[in-house]
Order: structure tokens, then C-alpha cells, then sequence
């Protein structure tokens, strides 16, 4: 088994403290670097403590050469630090980049589209088996059914998170227009707003909640004129992301440069 350097980008925020303490204990990884934002409390901080773990020996730090000197980053900072990120990684032809971000602007997501003609760069807004899969039901029962139906997805997630709707329910919006065969602009629901009228044939409403520590809940719901047919996910911890973001980073570790999802890491069929 090929040993794969790992870097983490964003490695002191909520997702990237687990991925760090999963990478810590993953014989498939030797971690290299950790790196966290400029003026970060967790600047100088042994990443292994920075984990909630044992002193690993090696600091937290903001220098981005740092990550130069790997085979695979891992990010989960922030949409903006993640475009920057990719150019900056492209620019260098490397390391690959597996980025879990989300809320990212057009330009944003043209950045990432430009990078991956460099490096081998791997994007998803949810990096769990669940999810992944839900994605592939979710875009056959939209073909199955048509847009004969109307679709109501809902978010429900922390009150911390930044973005809204989800990365996670705009792959969903994604998966129902792949199915269909047509791009829908979704209606989306200020944040608290329940939905009050099912939506028409051939039409997504969002819905999001943001409360509590709720890790990610997502329902789809297809509305036909009679019936109503549910698919859902719900996280139950932040691990679930942290193995899928590594299982990725193995994968992308002998890919040439392109962009990639969950569903080829997962051989799922587009
Ligand atoms: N793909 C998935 O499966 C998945 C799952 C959950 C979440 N997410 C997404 O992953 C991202 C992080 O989520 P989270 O819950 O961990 O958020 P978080 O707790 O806010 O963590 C983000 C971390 O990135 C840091 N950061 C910001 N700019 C940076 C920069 N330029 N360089 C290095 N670090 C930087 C932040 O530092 P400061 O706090 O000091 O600014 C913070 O520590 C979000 O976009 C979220 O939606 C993805």
C-alpha cells in the first residue's frame, strides 16, 4: 500500500479537526502539513492537540508553501479560500485537491473549473457514502417520474453554518434537473420559511433551517397530484464526512489532472 502525503487546508475549523483526527489514525496518510488562516487562534498550535489528540510534532501554520510539498490537500476552509486555493494549486501543478467547500459564487466556480486543467481536482459539497448514493436515486426518480411532478427540498443544518441553501441541496436541485432534463431555477425560501403552497408541476421550492448543532438533514420530496414520494439523509456525526473527504484523497492520489465528484470515487454511474 502506497503511502499518501496529506495536507489540510482549513484544518482548525469543525470539519477539519475531524478529517485530522481520522488522518491521524489512518495508516493510509502520513500527514505533512496543517495549514489554518493567517492570525488564527490555532496558528502555532500542535496539530495533533488542535485535534482534541496527542502533540504530533508538528505546528498549525499559515504559510501556503507548506502545502506545495504533498500529494493530495484537503480543503475545507471557505468558498473563497478554497478558489484561491485551486489557482494557487494549478499555478504549481500541483499537489491534487479534494475540496469539500461550499457556497461558492459563479466566479468562484469558474476558478475551480479553469484549476482543474492543471490538477487533478475533486469537488463535493458532501462527502458521505449516504449522500453520494441519495444523489444517484434522487436523479433516476426525477427521469422516472418526470416533470410532471413538482419537487420540494429542505435543509436543515447548525445555526453557525454560512451558506444557504446547502452545497448538499443544490447537488440535490442538480440531481432532479439532470433527471429531468432540463435546468430549473429553484425557488428558494428565505431562511426559517415553511413552505405554504406544494410546488406546481416542473417546479423545486428549497426550504432551509438553520438551529441548533444539526449536523445536515436533507429531504427531497417528488409531489405528484395524488401522491407524495420521500427520499431523505441525515447526518448523525461529522465522521461521515471526514472518512468520505480521505477516501477521496486516496483515490485522487494517482488520477491525472480533470474534475471529479463522490460518484466517481464511488464508481456510481453519472
Ligand atoms: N463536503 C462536505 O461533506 C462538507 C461537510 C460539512 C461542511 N462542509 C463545508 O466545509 C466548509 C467548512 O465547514 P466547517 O463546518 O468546518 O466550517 P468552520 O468551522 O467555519 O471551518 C472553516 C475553517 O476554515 C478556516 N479558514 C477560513 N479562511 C481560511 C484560509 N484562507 N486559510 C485557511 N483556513 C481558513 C476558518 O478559520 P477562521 O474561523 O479563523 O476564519 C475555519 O477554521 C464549509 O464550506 C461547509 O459548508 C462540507
Amino acid at each position: 500500500m502506497n503511502t499518501i502525503t496529506l495536507a489540510i487546508h482549513g484544518g482548525a475549523g469543525r470539519l477539519g479537526r475531524r478529517i485530522l483526527t481520522c488522518a491521524l489514525n489512518d495508516q493510509r496518510f502520513a500527514l505533512k502539513a496543517v495549514v489554518v488562516r493567517a492570525g488564527s487562534a490555532a496558528e502555532g498550535q500542535d496539530a495533533g492537540q488542535l485535534a482534541g489528540g496527542n502533540a504530533s510534532g508538528f505546528l498549525a501554520q499559515s504559510d501556503m508553501t507548506a502545502l506545495l510539498d504533498c500529494d493530495v490537500v484537503i480543503d475545507v476552509s471557505s468558498a473563497a479560500a478554497g478558489a484561491g486555493l485551486s489557482a494557487y494549486l494549478a499555478k504549481n501543478k500541483g499537489p491534487k485537491l479534494v475540496t469539500g467547500t461550499t457556497g461558492w459564487s459563479a466566479n468562484e466556480d469558474k476558478l475551480i473549473a479553469q484549476s482543474a486543467n492543471d490538477i487533478a481536482l475533486l469537488r463535493s459539497g458532501n462527502f458521505s457514502l449516504g449522500i453520494t448514493a441519495l444523489l444517484q436515486s434522487v436523479r433516476e426518480t426525477a427521469m422516472r417520474l418526470g416533470a410532471g411532478w413538482g419537487v420540494h427540498i429542505h435543509d436543515s443544518h447548525h445555526s453557525a453554518k454560512k451558506d444557504a441553501p446547502s452545497g448538499t441541496a443544490l447537488m440535490l436541485t442538480n440531481a432532479v434537473c439532470v433527471g429531468w432534463g432540463q435546468q430549473v431555477e429553484p425557488q428558494v425560501l428565505p431562511i426559517g420559511e415553511v413552505i405554504k403552497a406544494a410546488p406546481q408541476s416542473g417546479e423545486i421550492i428549497i426550504s432551509v433551517t438553520r438551529q441548533g448543532d444539526v449536523i445536515g438533514t436533507h429531504y427531497v420530496n417528488f409531489i405528484g397530484p395524488d401522491e407524495t414520494l420521500q427520499l431523505s439523509h441525515e447526518a448523525q456525526n461529522r465522521d461521515i464526512f471526514a472518512l468520505g473527504a480521505l477516501q477521496a484523497a486516496y483515490w485522487i492520489s494517482d488520477k491525472p489532472a480533470g474534475l471529479y465528484n463522490m460518484g466517481d470515487v464511488l464508481r456510481l454511474k453519472p
